[in-house]
């Protein structure tokens, strides 16, 4: 039987036979204010709660920003950080060399249960124009997070251009990790609204279908139990 890491994301689990499969890489992709952080947030608050060892690889927002919005949700960062639980990271992405190697450094640690890179599409970035590379860079991180017994959650953003059916910003990420996980903002005005689908989770026999969700203050995220 795959053993399983939940989300902590009510409603989610279920459509994903109770969770992540273990020691995998999924990657939540969306557009701009869809809710990929929040659900990366409410990942490792979920991963604190169960005392697992958590690393918030932050490549956009500096850590306090993350962890302040994380306690808007009731969710304590900080004072995890003081236990040793988590670790929230930002690595400003200044210098390639020296900024893939710190990431990849922050992986070489078998003690990590959970971890996040949000968004990983900043560190893909550099090999823009070289598909081949970045690809084969994506492998090695995904490899990495594999050796080290990690199971991974990591963020990208779709573009937001008209008629644009593509699941990521580079068209490789949804290929190379186990599980995609898309968020939507649909609608306008007072009707616009989110959902969310599980477009691939490898090893799971996952809900088809979009379903609805709230982010809600205290709360954070609940997928609602009504496909659209
Ligand atoms: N306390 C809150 N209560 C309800 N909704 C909130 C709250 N805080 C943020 N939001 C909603 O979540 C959105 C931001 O979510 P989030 O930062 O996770 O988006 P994102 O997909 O990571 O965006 P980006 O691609 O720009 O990083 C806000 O635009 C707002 O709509
Ligand atoms: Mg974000």
């Amino acid at each position: 039987m795959v053993s399983r890491i939940p989300t902590g994301i009510s409603g989610m689990d279920n459509l994903i036979e109770g969770g992540i499969p273990y020691n995998s890489a999924v990657t939540v992709t969306g557009a701009t204010g869809c809710g990929k952080t929040i659900l990366a947030s409410q990942f490792i608050a979920e991963g604190i709660a169960r005392k697992e060892h958590c690393k918030y690889i932050s490549l956009e927002q500096r850590p306090e920003e993350i962890k302040e919005d994380a306690k808007e949700f009731g969710w304590d960062f900080t004072a995890a950080e003081e236990d040793g639980i988590v670790k929230v990271l930002y690595i400003p992405p200044f210098a390639k060399g020296n900024f893939v190697d710190r990431v990849m450094n922050e992986l070489m640690d078998e003690d990590i249960d959970r971890v996040v890179i949000d968004p990983v599409s900043t560190i893909l970035g550099y090999y823009e124009g070289n598909q081949y590379q970045m690809r084969n860079f994506f492998y090695k991180l995904v490899n990495r997070i594999k050796e080290m017994g990690t199971t991974a959650l990591f963020t990208t953003e779709i573009p937001e251009t008209a008629g644009n059916s593509a699941l990521s910003r580079f068209n490789i990420e949804e290929f190379v990790v186990d599980g995609v996980i898309t968020l939507y903002y649909s609608g306008m005005e007072s009707g616009a609204f989110r959902s969310v689908e599980v477009r691939k989770m490898r090893r799971t026999d996952h809900t088809p279908g979009s379903y609805p969700f709230k982010i809600k203050r205290k709360k954070g995220i609940e997928v609602i139990d009504k496909k659209l």
